[in-house]
């Protein structure tokens, strides 16, 4: 029987780590979907799964090595390199994003990424505090700076029996990165090319070390904003407060615990370079004072705590030497149009997002959110309402309105 042409050509790298079972299932799930496959694995892989069962699985013989004359006669790395119309190392080892950062080609995988103008996947997996370590932060981040696409890990128990980041994803999300990359219909590229920064979540202040002032959000907003904002083809940090939501696939998370955490990764991410600035952290205003060193005692009869201000990222971010365009968002329960413009202005922002939290079915935990959307006047905008919708919806209309005014 005839089989269907695959739709593009997929070279998936496995190295060594526990997650390569799963990349088994990654290898069905790509050609379920109509990709052809070809499988390198690197010498630390094939001490988890054996060749033969991704040669089954691909359809393809694996290529092991580099300079095996008769794999060479084949297809080459050379060969291989170009088939490839996307590279995906999945599981990708802290080893082979220290050769990768690197630029090493001591093996057929990283000559083949060296080698290959096809777009770079990297999707980690290991030991949570080896994702940590900041050796291979570090090595992601010129992984990054140089292009190749780092799919973020997913949050969990581990292989290890640690629990936190450095899970594989599953390979249906895998499978959902790929057609994203490849897929020629795909939402419009309004924001190729540029590096978007989003605050989420709530902060939290130190009382002492056992317990904080806090509040409710959830961080759903700025969440669905980094998943529309990497669909319409932008770069994402996103500078997140203690939620439990999972890192948007593709999108690179830096956690912060307080108001001045917030604000010291925000200027470093804007001092290195960003395009738009969009605030939906809810931002504790207020800090204690004093922190105790020690958990304070029932017995000591405090009945006050004194408050000091904290700093207001967003306008200090507005205010920078290198200011990107700059967005804000206001939670309000009265004259809602009034305090936005009022915050647009006092904050220097360029556009601001506002929502009527007095409404039980919007705003904070809800899924859904209905705004109003002000510009600062030099753009000349009318005022945008944006109905109730999901807050995917809402985030996706939101991406437009940045890109008009930008446009404008
Ligand atoms: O002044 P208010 O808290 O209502 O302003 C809300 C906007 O300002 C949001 O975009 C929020 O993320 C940002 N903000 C901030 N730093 C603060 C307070 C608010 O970035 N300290």
């Amino acid at each position: 029987m005839k089989q269907p042409q695959p739709i593009a050509n997929i070279v998936l790298g496995v190295t060594g780590g526990i997650a390569a079972y799963k990349s088994a299932m990654l290898v069905r799930r790509l050609r379920d979907a109509g990709y052809a496959v070809r499988v390198v694995m690197t010498a630390g892989a094939q001490a988890f799964i054996t060749p033969l069962t991704f040669q089954a699985l691909s359809g393809h013989p694996v290529h092991t090595t580099l300079l095996d004359p008769e794999a060479e006669a084949g297809m080459g790395h050379i060969e291989l390199a170009r088939w490839a119309d996307l590279v995906l190392v999945a599981p990708a080892s802290a080893d082979v994003l220290a050769r990768l950062a690197a630029g090493l080609a001591d093996d057929l995988l990283t000559t083949l990424v060296l080698a290959t103008a096809a777009p770079v996947y990297v999707a980690p997996a290991m030991n949570q505090q080896m994702w940590a370590n900041r050796i291979t932060q570090r090595n992601l981040k010129t992984l990054r700076d140089h292009g190749v696409q780092v799919i973020e890990p997913a949050s969990g128990e581990q292989a290890c029996g640690d629990v936190g980041a450095g899970r594989m994803p599953e390979p249906d999300d895998l499978v959902q990165v790929v057609q994203a990359a490849l897929d020629p219909v795909q939402p419009a590229q309004h924001l190729a090319g540029l590096h978007v920064v989003i605050t989420a979540g709530p902060t939290r202040e130190a009382l002492d070390p056992v317990r904080y002032i806090s509040n409710h959000s959830s961080g759903k907003m700025g969440f669905a904003l980094a998943d529309a904002c990497r669909d319409a083809g932008a770069r994402v940090t996103l500078i997140a407060g203690p939620v439990s939501l999972a890192t948007p696939l593709g999108v690179e998370r830096i956690n912060i615990g307080s108001a001045r955490d917030l604000l010291a990764q925000s200027l470093a991410v804007v001092e290195a370079g960003c395009d738009i600035f969009i605030a939906t952290a809810a931002v504790a205003d207020y800090r204690p004072e004093v922190v105790a060193d020690h958990k304070i005692k029932k017995s000591g009869e405090i009945t006050e705590i004194r408050l000091v201000k904290n700093p207001d990222v967003v306008a200090t971010i507005a205010q920078h030497a290198k200011r990107p365009f700059v967005v804000g968002f206001a939670a309000e329960t009265q004259n809602v149009e009034a305090y936005a413009r009022g915050k647009l202005a006092n904050k220097q922002l360029d556009m601001i997002a506002c929502n009527d939290v007095s409404r039980a079915d919007i705003g904070f935990a809800s899924d859904e959110n209905a705004m109003h959307v002000f510009f600062s006047d030099r753009y000349g905008f009318e005022m945008v309402t944006l109905d109730k919708a999901s807050k995917t919806e809402i985030a996706r209309r939101l991406v437009d309105c940045i890109e008009q005014a930008r446009r404008s």
